[in-house]
């Protein structure tokens, strides 16, 4: 298969470049590094082009069956909101375009930030809560795709918490995995919101990327979450990552700077659907998960 990444150097594309170019297939990356790094991309012998996917006139050369676009503004954070907005949105409208022009399958990244303090496990046809201009340019995406489901090979993911490798160019946006592992690491008391009862759907990185390929396969167009369907509280992370790093660190407790109405509470995917539709079920344990990603990190740097 001839296959496109867009933010090919970021946390999940680089992930996912690396294991589509494993299994065999032409992968070429696009990416305009804003928050990627070609760092992530050691061992990849794809093409790797510089570009901004929400340019007016973007277009790339070259036959791809499938699209894998995970480019965006990712930070729900980032200080310019029109910009995130807009530069989303165009990016998206743009890899309609090449998918159409391709006759290619398109398999884009949406988010679990969709649901905001909705009810948990989350269902996908849910009620939605915008909590960033981030959200609110992925819902819009989500809407566009929709309204193109009879018309080509469509499949949005909305991704819960990933962690694992090639996720530390992120900065302050990273897993909470990757910065409480990393406090741990440098002998400091880990660090969370009062009073670590925030749950969080973590799911490994080559779980999503699993998900991700297997949506390329999907028999109808659709929307699906990709999670574990298992929440874990951010006590229970620390004393995870207190048992592997074979250390005995107590959290520090610290007042949430953000407005609470901004700040997802907790997340749980539910899961049927995705298992349904694409065929994905996350088989990483968040213990076994972090185990494995720990390793990595001793061996590639934190
Ligand atoms: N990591 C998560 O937990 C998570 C959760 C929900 C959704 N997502 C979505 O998954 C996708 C990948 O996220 P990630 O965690 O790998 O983040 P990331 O920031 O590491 O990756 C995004 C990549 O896109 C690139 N990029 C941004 N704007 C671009 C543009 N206009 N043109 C070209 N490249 C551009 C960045 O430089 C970066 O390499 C994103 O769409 C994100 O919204 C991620």
């Amino acid at each position: 298969m001839k296959c496109l990444v867009t933010g090919g150097a970021g946390f999940i594309g680089s992930n996912l470049a690396l294991e589509l170019e494993k299994l065999g297939n032409e992968v070429t990356a696009v990416d305009n590094f804003l928050s990627g790094n070609k760092d992530n991309l050691k061992g990849f012998n794809g093409k790797i082009i510089e570009a901004d996917v929400s340019d007016k006139d973007f277009m790339i050369d070259g036959k791809f069956d499938v699209i894998f676009h995970q480019a965006a503004i990712t930070d729900p954070r980032y200080p310019d909101d029109e910009e995130t907005y807009n530069k989303n949105i165009n990016g998206f409208k743009n890899m309609i375009k090449l998918a159409q022009k391709n006759n290619a399958k398109l398999v884009y990244a949406s988010t679990a930030g969709l649901y905001g303090n909705g009810k948990v496990p989350m269902r996908e046809d849910q009620e939605k809560e915008i909590l960033s201009a981030y959200g609110k340019s992925k819902l819009e995406i989500d809407r566009m795709a929709e309204k193109l489901f009879e018309k080509m090979n469509i499949v949005g993911l909305r991704y819960f918490n990933v962690f694992g490798p090639r996720e530390k160019f992120k900065g302050r946006p990273a897993s909470m995995v990757y910065h409480l592992a990393k406090q741990i690491r440098s002998g400091k008391n880990p660090r969370i919101f009062k009073f670590g009862e925030q749950k969080r759907d973590h799911i490994y990185v080559k779980d999503a990327v699993d998900a991700t390929i297997k949506a390329a396969n999907a028999k109808k167009s659709c929307i699906v979450n990709v999670g574990t369907g298992i929440a874990t509280d951010f006590n229970e992370l620390i004393k995870i990552l207190n048992g592997i790093l074979k250390t005995d660190f107590e959290p520090e407790y610290f007042d949430m700077p953000y407005d609470p109405k901004t700040y997802q509470a907790d997340t749980q995917a539910d899961t049927k659907k995705a298992e349904k539709l694409i065929g994905f079920r996350a088989k990483w344990e968040l213990k076994e998960g972090i185990r494995d990603y720990m390793k990595w990190l001793d061996k590639n740097g934190w």
